[in-house]
């Protein structure tokens, strides 16, 4: 596999990410406060093994070792989430300076072992006491982001100057309250509308919030998107196709780019979206760029019986899956980069997670063998650079992840890690494909520096 390095910008970010409540753990210490995951894992049934985030990684204590790995992979850059029930322990009101301490802490070191930081406002974790006032699907909710948004960046925007608003609203809208397999665990289309619509109002305050609170930032927002391909060319399954495309990548992408809400998406949820004057300028504020989580492509087909968008996936024979079934097909990545610099004009993107999960195990003599990771990985990579040769603006990629961590409904058994954990012990150790990022890293920097001297 060969990947055009000379591609990428001699400037390119090459991270991993992780978010708060996958790993930190520590979940009732320094006046850390509920977040919704902690009540849906710990309601039994919702996760894999009853697992919960209580320990995970127990990065909350670890940190100096798990920098200390990414120093040891040689990359540059780190994708991590602050988790608002340590910022914030009440949702809104006071802010918890030692909640705050700690991320500081981390920002530091990361910078010391040169690293940069990329702080993502909101993976998930909305403080259990904002659910219990309606959660998102109440307008107070997308202030109360932007309220602590701006007390994250106003102690970390003299150094963090990456931010993201959002990770993935369309799980938190439409995983976590329309089809209920995410906190808060709702079946409400209704509900799952509305939470959509504030979230996205909740991005563009909270971008205010944080150029206001750190000038300098360059504020983004990340997506999880997927090429949609029709099950048939049936007039029926292009129309679901078109559906499902409006319902993964449009509701997400049109708003946030002044466009409004997708004409035809309002129609096939006829929910009255809570407008009110002045929102699409809001949600519609300047990005400076835009982060990519690509996982699979999607293969869908119509069908009127299921909820909107009225379409059901159809899983292909004979391609190759990850351990979370998921297709592997690196044609997505760059199809989707493609179309956010063609159809979106965008001015930077960043592949802000991509990564796979296989069932790892360690070796008696010590090691991790992932072969199908680092084929992955590089694949996926591969695609990227491509990209990047046709003319997309890609300014950085975060191996997703750091470590194996709390796969949310999946619990600890599915691992996405460049490092592997074993929980027991919490011992950390790289895997094969980590070595391998590594590998990649430094001959795109040993590129760089022969450009440089020769
Ligand atoms: C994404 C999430 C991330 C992780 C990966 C596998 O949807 O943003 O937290 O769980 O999937």
């Amino acid at each position: 596999m060969s990947i055009d390095l000379a591609a990428l910008p001699r400037d390119f970010l090459w991270g991993t990410a992780t978010s708060a409540y996958q790993i930190e753990g520590a979940v009732a210490e320094d006046g850390r406060s509920p977040s919704i995951w902690d009540t849906y894992s710990h309601t039994p049934g919702r996760v894999d093994n009853d697992d919960n985030g209580d320990v995970a990684c127990d990065h909350y204590h670890r940190w100096p070792e798990d920098v200390a790995l990414m120093k040891e992979l040689g990359v540059n850059a780190y994708r991590l989430s602050a988790a608002w029930p340590r910022v914030v322990p009440g949702g809104d009101g006071p802010v918890n300076e030692r909640g705050l301490d700690f991320y500081d802490r981390l920002v530091d070191a990361l910078l010391e072992a040169g690293i940069t930081p990329s702080v993502t406002v909101y993976h998930w974790d909305l403080p259990q006491v904002l659910q219990d006032r309606g959660g998102w699907p109440e307008r107070d909710t997308a202030h109360h982001l932007a309220a602590y948004a701006s007390a994250l960046a106003g102690r970390l925007g003299d150094r963090v100057r990456h931010w993201a608003t959002l990770n993935e609203p369309l799980c938190s809208a439409w995983i976590g309250h329309l089809e209920g397999r995410m906190a808060p665990g709702l079946t409400d289309l209704t509900a799952a509308v509305r939470a959509s619509y504030h979230l996205l109002l909740g991005h563009g305050l909270a971008a205010q919030a944080i150029r206001a609170a750190a000038p300098g930032a360059r504020v983004g927002i990340v997506n999880n998107l997927s090429e949609i391909r029709p099950a048939s060319d049936s007039a029926e399954d292009l129309a679901a196709a078109r559906r499902m495309d409006g319902h993964t990548n449009r509701w997400w992408l049109d708003p946030v780019h002044g466009r409004g809400f997708p004409e035809d998406m309002r129609e096939v949820y006829g929910v009255e979206l809570p407008e009110r004057p002045g929102d699409m300028e809001v949600i519609g504020g300047p990005l400076d760029w835009l982060g990519l989580n690509y996982y699979f492509p999607m293969t869908v087909a119509d069908d009127p019986t299921a909820p909107a968008p009225f379409v059901r996936d159809v899983r292909l024979p004979d391609v190759p899956r990850t351990g979370m079934d998921w297709q592997v097909d690196a044609g997505g990545i760059e199809g989707l980069l493609l179309r956010l610099t063609e159809e979106y004009g965008a001015r930077a993107l960043y592949v802000t997670e991509n990564g796979s999960c296989y069932p790892d195990t360690v070796r008696e003599d010590g090691s991790v063998r992932d072969p199908e990771r680092s084929a992955y990985l590089e694949g996926h990579l591969a695609a990227c650079a491509s990209a990047a040769r046709k003319g997309a603006p890609l300014a950085g990629y975060f191996a997703w992840s750091l470590l194996d961590n709390f796969e949310w409904a999946y619990g600890y058994d599915k691992r996405f890690g460049l490092v592997h954990v074993d929980y027991a012990t919490q011992r950390r150790t790289v895997k094969a494909s980590g070595r391998r990022y590594a590998e990649i890293v430094r001959a795109h920097a040993a590129r760089g520096a022969a450009d440089v001297t020769g």
